[in-house]
């Protein structure tokens, strides 16, 4: 098969086209022949050197949609033929409120997405959402679920509540403010960029502020009137202790990026005199993938922001360093 393979760590250019062998079912897996795939930062994090456990040479990817083509043993043959969409969480294991020892996800250590075929675990599959697209469908899995558990399983966002969503041009920003929105809540939004603060708007986002813009932290507060209710970021870093000071007292703060850099000093007086709660959140679980997927059911449809051809990777990581996207950049595979 066809496969994009980083043999070396480096620049999008590490990314190469290669033919390899195809790879075959274990029992209990299934055979995917992927139609679309999709980048997360992830992949750009481990291109780059920046990511834990890193094994070359490696298939990266996480998020993919196709047709089971082959089962293992012990799968049901009724599978074969059905659209599905790969759930990239692998193994969380027992306990919903966090993930066990043998968690990994889909792209690293075990080959990922960007590529003709891939097996994974059958569980891992479910029916793709009859209204997507291929590429609306690849776009949805690691990002979605996400999204879906820091907004709702941790930070329990109500309607009428106001949710101050971080960096809205990222992929899992653009579909945490589709959920917000069809949860009934108030969404405000930051972006280094005007024009993606516009494009927001257009997405039903109440408001926004450039964070490029000195006092950007008061203009947001001031927006929230008195501060949001929630906030979901994936900044990180310096940024981070703004947030202390715009979150409404007794608030939530979900983080589950690091974009800008990890240390970040917080002033502790702050978190405890405004009672406010600061959650972690990574990934999720099978049973919030499916609830996430049942939203595209409903109607709703991810931002996409640009298809690339398989061939073209490298082209479309160059287009994730330069924060070039608005929503999620993914790959075509014929
Ligand atoms: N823990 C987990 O399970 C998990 C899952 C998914 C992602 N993540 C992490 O979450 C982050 C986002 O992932 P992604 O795939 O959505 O990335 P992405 O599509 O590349 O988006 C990154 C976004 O970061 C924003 N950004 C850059 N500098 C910023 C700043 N100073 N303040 C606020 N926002 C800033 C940019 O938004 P604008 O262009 O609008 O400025 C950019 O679009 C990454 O760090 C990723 O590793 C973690």
């Amino acid at each position: 098969m066809n496969a994009i393979v980083l043999r070396e760590l480096g620049g999008p250019e590490k990314l190469v086209l290669e033919q390899v062998p195809d790879p075959a079912p274990t029992p209990g897996q299934v055979m995917v022949r992927l139609r679309a795939a999709a980048l997360n930062h992830r992949d750009a994090w481990i291109r780059q050197g920046l990511y834990a456990g890193i094994t070359l040479p490696i298939i990266l990817g996480s998020d993919g949609a196709g047709d089971v083509v082959a089962v293992g043993d012990g799968v049901d043959r009724a599978l074969i033929g059905s659209a599905v969409v790969i759930n990239p969480s692998l193994d969380w294991g027992t306990d919903d409120r966090a993930q066990g020892p043998k968690y990994h996800i889909l792209g690293l250590p075990d080959n990922g997405t960007y590529a003709e075929l891939i097996a994974v675990p059958a569980e891992n599959v479910c029916p793709k959402p009859a209204a997507l697209s291929w590429a609306q469908a690849a776009a949805i899995p690691l990002a979605g679920l996400t999204a879906y558990r820091a907004l709702f399983s941790r930070a329990q966002l109500k309607a009428g509540e106001t949710v101050l969503i971080t960096g809205i041009g990222g992929g899992v920003a653009t579909l945490a403010l589709l959920f917000a929105r069809h949860a009934g809540a108030r969404v405000l939004v930051t972006s280094g960029s005007d024009d993606k603060l516009a494009r927001a708007r257009d997405l039903g986002a109440d408001g926004g502020v450039n964070y490029r813009v000195e006092g950007w932290a008061k203009q947001l507060q001031a927006l929230a009137g008195g501060g949001p209710d929630v906030i979901v970021d994936s900044a990180g870093k310096d940024s981070f202790a703004s947030l202390l000071d715009i979150i409404k007292p007794g608030g939530r703060i979900v983080t589950f990026g690091a974009t800008t850099g990890s240390p970040s000093t917080i002033e502790v007086r702050k978190l405890f005199w405004k009672q406010i709660s600061i959650l972690g959140s990574t990934m999720g679980t099978a049973a919030e993938f499916g609830a996430m997927l049942e939203l595209f059911a409903r109607g709703l449809a991810p931002v996409v922001d640009q298809v690339w051809p398989l061939a073209e990777t490298a082209a479309a990581h160059a287009h994730m360093d330069r924060a070039g996207q608005f929503g999620k950049i993914v790959l075509s595979i014929a």
